[in-house]
C-alpha cells in the first residue's frame, strides 16, 4: 500500500462541540473523502479510561461521538472507523513498546508534568498523588495507536505534538533494538491556519471551561447559548470590531467568505448585538439542522452504529494482526515448530 496513511483518535470524554467540529472533525471528514489517502479514525476510549471512571459517562460519549462523525457525512467505506478497545493488537503492542521506552521520557511528559505541578501547587508532600499508571504511560498508548498502522501523518493540536515525538522515539528504539524496520515514524500535523474557535466567555471553547456549544442541541437550546456568547456593552449603532468579537468568530467559522465579508462590513456599520445573535443563530441552526436529524436518528438506533464499528474493527484488524504476527517473533516470542 503506498497511499498515505493519516491516523488520529478522538478521547471519548464529552459531548462534540462548535469548536472540536471546526478543528478537527471537519477537516478529518474531508480527508476521508479524498481517495489518494487512507485515513484511520477511532474512538479513543481506552484513553478515556484515564480521565473517566463514570461508565455511563464514557459510554454515552463513545455513541454520541460515533453518531456525530458519521452524521457530519464520515466516509466509512474509504476510511477506517474504528473504537481502539476493539483492537486488542493496541495494548499489546503498547506493552512492547513499554519495554523499550525509557522511563526517564515519561517524566518529561507534559500531561504528567502538569499533573505533577497541581500537586506541587497544592503543597501536596507526595507529588505523584492521584497519578495513574494509565496517565504516567498514556504517550506509550498513544504512540501504538499510531505505530500499529505505520500512520505517517497524525492530525493533532499543538498539546499533542509531544506524544507524536515520543511516539518516533519509540520507533527509532524498537527498530534498533530489534534490527529491522518495523515503523514509520510518523508526523504531526498541526493545521496553522485553523484558528481555535473561543467559547460563550471568550476563552477557548473547551469542556474544561464549561464554555462550548454542543453540536446537536436542539434549536432552542442553540438559540439560549447563542444569545450568552459574550458580547461588550456597545449600542445599536455604535460599530462593533469583528475581531476581537467571539460571535463573529464563530460565524465566520461556519459561513463562506462572501458572507463573513458581508458580517464585517455590518459590524463596522454598528448591528446591534441582539440582531448580531439572531442571525448567527439563524445561520447555525439552518447549517446543522440536516446533520442534526441524522444525529438523533443515529443516536435512535445504536445497533447500527454498532455494525459499522464491528466492520471497521474487521478491516482494521487484518492490519493490526498481520503487523503482531511479525512483532511476535521479532522479539522473541513466536511459536515453536
Ligand atoms: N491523546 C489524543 C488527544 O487527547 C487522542 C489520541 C489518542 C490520539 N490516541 C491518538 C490522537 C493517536 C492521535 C493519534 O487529543
Amino acid at each position: 500500500m503506498s497511499q498515505r496513511r493519516v491516523l488520529t483518535g478522538i478521547t471519548t470524554t464529552g459531548t462534540p462541540h462548535l469548536g472540536n467540529y471546526v478543528g478537527a472533525i471537519k477537516p478529518a471528514i474531508a480527508e476521508s473523502q479524498n481517495p489518494d489517502v487512507q485515513s484511520y479514525y477511532f474512538l479513543a476510549d481506552l484513553h478515556a479510561l484515564i480521565k473517566a471512571q463514570d461508565p455511563q459517562r464514557v459510554q454515552q460519549s463513545r455513541l454520541e461521538i460515533a453518531a456525530t462523525w458519521l452524521a457530519l457525512g464520515l466516509d466509512t467505506d474509504n476510511a477506517i472507523f474504528y473504537r481502539q478497545s476493539d483492537i486488542h493488537e493496541i495494548p499489546e503492542l503498547a506493552w512492547l513498546l513499554s519495554c523499550v521506552c525509557a522511563k526517564g521520557l515519561m517524566n518529561r511528559s507534559h500531561a504528567y508534568k502538569a499533573a505533577v505541578g497541581e500537586n506541587e501547587a497544592a503543597g501536596q508532600s507526595d507529588p505523584d498523588r492521584g497519578i495513574s499508571m494509565g496517565l504516567f504511560g498514556y504517550p506509550v498508548l498513544m504512540a501504538a495507536d499510531i505505530l500499529m498502522f505505520n500512520a505517517h501523518k497524525v492530525p493533532v493540536g499543538r498539546d499533542q505534538i509531544q506524544h507524536i515525538e515520543m511516539a518516533r522515539d519509540m520507533a527509532g528504539r524498537f527498530n534498533h533494538i530489534y534490527k529491522g524496520d518495523y515503523f514509520t515514524l510518523p508526523e504531526a500535523i498541526v493545521d496553522e491556519q485553523s484558528e481555535v474557535l473561543r467559547g460563550l466567555d471568550g476563552r477557548k471553547m473547551s469542556k474544561s471551561y464549561d464554555n462550548t456549544i454542543p453540536l446537536f442541541v436542539s434549536e432552542k437550546k442553540l438559540q439560549k447559548l447563542v444569545r450568552k456568547i459574550k458580547t461588550n456593552s456597545l449600542e445599536p449603532g455604535e460599530p462593533k470590531d469583528p475581531d476581537t468579537c467571539t460571535l463573529f468568530q464563530i460565524y465566520a467559522a461556519f459561513a463562506t467568505p462572501d458572507e463573513s465579508a458581508d458580517m464585517r462590513r455590518r459590524y463596522v456599520e454598528g448591528i446591534g448585538w441582539g440582531d448580531a445573535k439572531n442571525e448567527v443563530f439563524e445561520y447555525l441552526n439552518a447549517h446543522l439542522r440536516e446533520p442534526r436529524a441524522r444525529y438523533e436518528a443515529l443516536m435512535n438506533d445504536p445497533a447500527y452504529i454498532e455494525q459499522v464499528l464491528v466492520k471497521g474493527a474487521e478491516r482494521a484488524r487484518e492490519e493490526t494482526q498481520a503487523l503482531m504476527d511479525k512483532l511476535r517473533p521479532a522479539v522473541g516470542l513466536g511459536r515453536f515448530q
